[in-house]
């Protein structure tokens, strides 16, 4: 059972706003790459919820870059987005945000992929909504969750590298 057949990107967004403490952080009092990661899982798995109005379970997370170090006492913000979604699955994006304060000034600091299962009370996959996307940055991110699913499935053993066929065309375009 799903309420709608298709929904926007903009209808999952999850904004997590927080600022770094020092149990959050490494030797080097920088944001703990950790702790960053279950941020972002926590702001995708809302943004999943939102999409598919069912409970969500993480089951793949990938392509998580660490561009700069995240000082301590810093304001970031994590906004998670579902980018695709599949059958009972859903690739969600997460950028993290360096929020300056006193300049208004936001800085790109992380992105991640995570992609979620939407399930029942049985722990069964369910169906979820289509997604239609909106602006560039969404349809081009669309655009690529096939190859980025099939690249996840391969990793993890679910995939024969042979059937992926549009990781392949990444190759042979
Ligand atoms: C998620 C779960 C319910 C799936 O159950 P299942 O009966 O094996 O279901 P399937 O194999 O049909 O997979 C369901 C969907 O997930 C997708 N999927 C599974 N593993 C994936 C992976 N590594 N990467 C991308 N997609 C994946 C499948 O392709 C399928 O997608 P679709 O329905 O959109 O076509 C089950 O594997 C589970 O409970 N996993 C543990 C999840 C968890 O505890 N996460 C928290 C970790 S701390």
């Amino acid at each position: 059972m799903t309420a709608t057949t298709s929904k926007a990107p903009r209808e999952s967004q999850t904004v997590m706003t927080t600022i770094v403490l020092a149990s959050e952080t490494n030797a080097h009092n920088n944001m703990f790459g950790g702790d960053l990661l279950a941020l972002m899982d926590r702001a995708c798995a809302i943004a999943a919820m939102r999409h598919s109005q069912f409970e969500v379970v993480t089951v793949s997370v990938s392509h998580v870059s660490f561009d700069q170090p995240i000082p301590l006492g810093t304001t970031i913000e994590v906004v998670a987005k579902v980018s695709k979604s599949f059958g009972s699955s859903m690739e969600v994006f997460a950028d993290v945000w360096i929020d300056d304060i006193s300049t208004h000034k936001k800085t790109k600091s992380n992105q991640g992929v995570y992609i979620f299962v939407a399930v029942n009370d049985n722990m069964k996959p369910v169906k979820v909504p289509e997604l239609v996307p909106e602006t560039e940055e969404e349809k081009e991110r669309f655009m690529g969750a096939q190859q980025r699913r099939e690249l996840s499935l391969i990793m993890s053993g679910k995939l024969n590298p042979k059937e992926a066929i549009e990781l392949k065309k990444l190759f042979l375009d």
